[in-house]
């Protein structure tokens, strides 16, 4: 088995359960800052890694919304839940490593930890990049690798522990990996110490 297959069969294996886990993280403000994620969306947009649809009670109703995940299970709650809510959204089950749509397609990307667990992190932006239209707008809420000493010593030893439960890394340098794809234009705003971060990234107009 591949990893995208591991990390794909660890999410269905915790789909069911997934809400009850990060549970803490919602009464923790992670809310208030998806719902900022959102405010920011505009045209027609792109979900990745929906994942059981946290942030979809923050959309417009009639949002134009494709929302992706590997993860069958995780995908089914979300369009479970959500259906009704947004009409005119669309769930796709698809790898953000190899998206099936045009380039030049949309008008805004939308990730909120997610690039913590694709398992090809660079792949996966440069499809990002590829489907974004020119002067389009990548707009992320993820956790990263701290830059400090000992805290980013501590997240490399430890890493192999969620990586394992759940699929997810706790030590990705999301910023390098951003500017490996190709981005340039890139802004960090760091919400938690440097390890809670929004990236608000533009299409540079030429692609490469
Ligand atoms: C930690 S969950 C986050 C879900 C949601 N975005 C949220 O904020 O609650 C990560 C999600 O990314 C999805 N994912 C990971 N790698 C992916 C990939 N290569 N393509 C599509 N989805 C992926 C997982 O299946 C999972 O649903």
């Amino acid at each position: 088995m591949n990893t995208n297959e591991k990390i794909k069969k660890r999410y269905n294996r915790i789909a069911s359960y997934f809400d009850l886990l990060q549970k803490p993280m919602g009464t923790s403000g992670f809310d208030k800052w998806r719902k900022k994620l959102i405010e920011q969306v505009n045209g027609k947009t792109l979900e990745v890694g929906v994942g059981t649809g946290k942030n979809l009670r923050f959309y417009n109703r009639d949002i134009d919304l494709t929302a992706i995940d590997f993860s069958k299970n995780m995908l089914e709650k979300a369009k479970a839940k959500y259906r009704k809510e947004l009409p005119m959204a669309n769930f796709m089950e698809m790898d953000v490593e190899n998206l099936d749509f045009e380039d030049n397609t949309f008008d805004t990307v939308v990730t909120s930890c997610v690039f913590c667990s694709v398992p090809n992190p660079i792949k996966g932006l440069q499809e990002i990049k590829r489907v974004l239209k020119p002067n389009g707008q990548l707009i992320m809420l993820e956790h990263v690798r701290s830059n400090g000493k000992i805290l980013g010593a501590l997240m490399d030893w430890f890493n192999f522990i969620p990586l394992n439960i759940i699929g997810d890394n706790i030590n990705r340098k999301t910023g390098e990996n951003l500017r490996k794809a190709g981005f340039t234009d890139i802004e960090e705003v760091k919400l938690w110490k440097d390890v809670v971060k929004f990236f608000n990234v533009k299409n540079d107009f030429l692609k490469p």
